[in-house]
């Protein structure tokens, strides 16, 4: 039964003419409250002109008590509820028995678009594409596991100035051999030494990556084929990178999918008497908002970021038709989305647009920098936790399982997990020995919490005398003080998906299952499980089974894989 319910009931029925939807029951913040609590008592008794202690026994005496062991009026008139053995296991088996490990699929039928990654083409993902990438995957996975019908749309850099100078120095800076074989590396040194000849004086290659630009723009055939093949490498070598860290996009639609929308946007801006015209380029003015200028059109006639992303807005709209669009990027787009979001306001779209700003990394407490040395690519950032995850699990593979695959597990997800335990807000920095760390706040904690709950259950399975996971006829009993608290915070699992979702925070979910993992040592460490006498021991089995579900649909949440043994 749900305690919200029954709580709000008591409210109606002791003062029936109120309003109390907002009423809540929620867990209570220290155990010696008991294990929930509703502190609205105070508000309504506010509202109402009366004593709030004796507002809150008129609730308790109109309160339903089949599901509580304790009801208390506590302080200027908190409600502490105790709930009873009873409730507790038939809220965990109803728990065990519901689909989709209980969260609701509140997203069914509607659609969101999530851009996210979005990598510019023709260089390499490096340590600072990390945190869009996994913030915005596992934000994808828990919209997927709402019900929602998730579009993951990667919005590569695939447009503009660079190609001109790409183009010029694929050409004159390669060999043919670097030409025939091209890969992303080429691709990047090949620019790297044009954009230096694009700075000399005299001009010269300046121009002619220019001119090399004009003629891709103009849909000269020979550039195009090369920018196709550029794009074409691009997206092979991220699809390497995404194989690796478990993301999948439903679409790769870049800048230049929008390119020859954005004419008509900019009309569109100019009919509605949106932009201006200033010094030459094309503006949209936010006085109201005080949120500066935007530009549309520059001054030599070109388009910029925020008309391709008016475009990409309005064909997701037409295409899609998602109730929501959100995008996953660094906070230092911030004045770009609000200007852009903006704009879209004035346009008139009902779709709701979402900026997930993430704050900068730095690696091993430096900033990322060329200039520090440490702008690691991705790919070696990967190959580095892989090797320092193998030498941990080396000495204790168990029988049959392959290290290689172990290693990646392990390594991958201490990389995701740095990420993902922190408020997406916030700067973080990347640490080897707290990513790897197996004590404290990491993923190979929480894998190994996994593993070691799954061999349990794997013995109990073994053992002659061997109960269903789930308990038999005896059902969940819950005894011990650690049991309760475990299986109460296991309860708050599908609240805390939903709260994840709701602040599109990933963190709130890794604090949730790191949270559940401590819960659980503590039981593990105070109450016997394989040695205990029936009905405890398969109870018990079956709330263990019921962590290692949680803690197993967490982590896929989060884009972790969680091997069964270690
Ligand atoms: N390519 C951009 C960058 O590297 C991110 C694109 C984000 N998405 C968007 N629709 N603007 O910063």
């Amino acid at each position: 039964m749900d305690l919200t319910a029954i709580v709000k009931s008591a409210f109606e029925k002791a003062f029936p003419e109120e309003d109390f939807t907002s009423v809540r029951v929620v867990p209570a913040t220290d155990p010696k409250f008991g294990d929930y609590q509703c502190n609205d008592a105070l508000k309504f008794a506010k509202k109402m002109r009366m004593n709030p202690r004796e507002f809150a026994a008129k609730v308790v005496e109109n309160l339903d008590r089949t599901s509580f062991e304790k009801v208390e009026v506590a302080g200027p008139g908190f409600l502490n509820l105790t709930v009873s053995a009873d409730w507790l296991a038939s809220e965990l088996a109803s728990f065990a028995k519901a689909s989709h490990c209980g969260i609701p699929q509140s997203g069914s039928g509607r659609k969101v678009v999530i851009d996210y990654s979005s990598p510019n083409a023709a260089k390499q993902m490096h340590i600072g594409h990390i945190r869009s990438t996994v913030i915005g995957n596992a934000i994808d996975r828990i919209f997927r596991a709402l019900g929602y019908d998730v579009v993951a749309d990667n919005h590569l850099g695939d447009w503009g100035t660079q190609f001109g100078i790409l183009i010029k120095g694929y050409r004159e800076c390669l060999t043919d051999d670097e030409r025939a074989n091209l890969t992303v590396a080429n691709l990047e040194k090949c620019y790297v030494l044009s954009a230096a000849k694009a700075k000399e004086e005299d001009g010269v290659w300046k121009d002619a990556c220019k001119a090399e630009l004009v003629k891709l723009q103009q849909g000269d055939a020979e550039n195009l084929a090369l920018w196709k093949r550029f794009i074409d490498i691009s997206i092979a070598e991220f699809d390497r990178m995404y194989a690796k860290l478990g993301v999948k996009f439903d679409t790769y639609r870049g800048e230049s999918y929008y390119n020859s929308m954005m004419p008509a946007v900019v009309e569109r801006l100019e009919k509605a008497g949106l932009a201006e015209e200033s010094e030459g380029a094309l503006v949209v003015k936010f006085e109201d908002e005080r949120l500066g200028v935007a530009i549309v059109r520059k001054s030599d006639g070109g388009f910029n970021y925020t008309t391709s992303d008016l475009a990409c807005v309005e064909s997701r709209v037409k295409d899609y038709d998602p109730e929501r669009i959100i995008y996953v990027t660094d906070d230092r787009q911030q004045l770009h989305f609000r200007q852009f979001f903006a704009i879209c306001a004035k346009l008139g779209y009902t779709t709701r647009l979402v900026h997930v700003p993430f704050g900068l990394m730095s690696y091993q407490g430096k900033a990322i920098s060329t200039r520090e040395g440490n702008l690691i690519k991705l790919d070696d950032l990967l190959a580095e936790a892989v090797r320092r995850a193998k030498a941990i699990v080396a000495d204790r593979v168990p029988e049959g399982v392959d290290v290689d695959e172990l290693a990646e597990a392990i390594g991958y997800g201490a990389v995701k997990y740095a990420d993902l335990s922190h408020d997406p807000a916030t700067a973080i920095d990347f640490n080897w020995d707290k990513a790897l760390a197996l004590e404290g706040n990491s993923g190979p904690y929480l894998q190994y919490a996994y593993a070691r709950v799954q061999s349990l259950l794997a013995k109990a399975d073994e053992c002659p005398e061997a109960h269903d996971r789930r308990p038999t006829a005896g059902g969940f009993k819950v005894t011990e003080a650690a049991e309760k608290r475990l299986a109460l915070h296991l309860l708050e699992f599908p609240g805390a998906v939903v709260r994840a979702a709701e602040a599109y925070k990933p963190s709130v979910l890794a604090d949730y299952l790191f949270q559940t993992a401590q819960l659980y040592s503590t039981f593990y460490q105070t109450s016997p499980i394989l040695k205990s006498e029936e009905p405890v021991r398969s109870a018990r089995l079956a709330l263990c089974a019921l962590f290692g579900e949680v803690l197993g649909t967490g982590l896929h949440l989060l884009g972790i894989r969680t091997p069964n043994r270690i």
